[in-house]
């Protein structure tokens, strides 16, 4: 009898359990991890977005801090800046921290053609009304991301009322003759990728592929990163939908950043993000061409403020998630209606 009752009891302990881990199967950072993950379906395509909550109830009304990750990257690519942020989140004015998958990546569905950014923002809008995820947001783009936020805030701009980009990608982007060989080569690439794949022979291929191509390898640019994200992004990497998106979203990359100079340049105004509160983070490695871009890139809000990252690559939400939390906190003084705001 005694017995039966203690396994009744583990019965119903792990029950309780069950239900507090509302997604046992998705896990990016190890034991600490309380995301719960939302699919909302919206036009027929399911987007995965995983938001972990701020536990101060007296954050409960402040913004929804809102990441995008880079190309080819699924929401995975964030578990090291979880990890700086979910110690410190009571601290700060954010109702709940949420990275999502962009469409093909990680969790969510496959696109049935290259969405451009501007289509990508008009579903993420519509997905998160159906995650009943509430704005205001604050939205945060690493080096893709930051076009999305760019156009969610220029399509949506009573929704967004902060914006930090990490050494995101410019409007600027389209005009730069670097780029259209440089995507050449990553197609080729990539396509090389996907007629290998049935034959087991990219297995053998994964020591040497770059960073930029979105597998994660062991210590990461000599930085530790958890090995549930690192395992969840490598097990969805070597895959055909991963590989298509790669494919999808490298085609729009021009189109999108043209259509963005074009949309900004139509404005006819020094600061068409108007007085959203803007944190540009530049990876000053990356060479003068680019922090040049980046001061453009600061200055289409009025109320914006510049980081320079003179440490890290591109891949700072690896490198120096520590920054990225720190120049939210930055974000943050500016949101807060109440604080001066400084203009620069
Ligand atoms: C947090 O932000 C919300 C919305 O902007 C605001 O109403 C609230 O007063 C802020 N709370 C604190 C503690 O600053
Ligand atoms: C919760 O938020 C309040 C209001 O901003 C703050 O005073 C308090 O220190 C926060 N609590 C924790 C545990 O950070
Ligand atoms: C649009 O592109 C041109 C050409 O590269 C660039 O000089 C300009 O700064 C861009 N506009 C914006 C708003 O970024
Ligand atoms: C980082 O680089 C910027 C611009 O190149 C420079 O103004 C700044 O002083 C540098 N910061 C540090 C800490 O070296």
């Amino acid at each position: 009898m005694e017995s039966k009752s203690i396994i009744l009891s583990i019965a119903l302990i792990s029950c309780f359990f069950m239900i507090a881990l509302a997604d046992p199967t998705i896990n990016y950072i190890g034991a600490n991890d309380n995301g719960v993950s939302h699919f909302p379906v919206y036009q027929g395509l399911k987007m995965h977005i995983r938001c972990y909550a701020n536990p101060n109830t007296s954050m409960s009304n402040g913004p929804v801090a809102l990441f995008d990750a880079g190309l080819p990257f699924s929401s995975l690519v964030f578990a090291n800046v979880l990890i700086e942020l979910l110690p410190t989140i009571s601290t700060m004015n954010i109702s709940r921290a949420c990275v999502f998958d962009r469409y093909g990546y990680g969790w969510s569905d496959p696109a049935p053609y290259p969405f451009m950014s501007t289509e990508f923002v008009y579903r993420l809008h519509g997905s998160l009304n159906a995650a009943s995820i509430q704005s205001p947001y604050i939205m945060v783009g690493w080096s893709w991301g930051s076009v999305d936020i760019q156009n969610y805030a220029l399509q949506y701009m009573n929704e967004v009322v902060g914006l930090l980009t990490i050494d995101g990608t410019d409007s600027a982007y389209a005009f730069d003759p670097k780029n259209a060989p440089g995507l050449a080569g990553a197609t080729a690439a990539i396509e090389q990728l996907l007629q290998l794949l049935p034959t087991g022979a990219v297995e053998g291929m994964l020591a040497n592929i770059p960073l930029e191509f979105g597998y994660i390898p062991s210590n990461p640019l000599g930085c530790a990163f958890p090995i549930e994200a690192q395992t969840a992004n490598n097990q969805w990497w070597m895959t055909e939908k991963n590989l298509n998106t790669a494919l999808q979203e490298v085609q729009i990359m021009i189109p999108s950043t043209s259509l963005l100079n074009q949309t900004y340049e139509s404005m006819n105004t020094a600061t068409p993000l108007s007085n959203i509160p803007l944190v540009v983070m530049t990876a000053d490695s990356n060479g003068e061409y680019w922090i040049l871009r980046q001061n453009v890139l600061a200055s289409l809000s009025s109320k914006s403020y510049h980081i320079h990252d003179n440490t890290s690559s591109h891949f700072i939400p690896i490198q120096n998630p520590a920054g990225i939390v720190s120049a939210l906190q930055t974000l943050l003084t500016y949101v807060d209606q109440h604080q001066p705001i400084i203009v620069i």
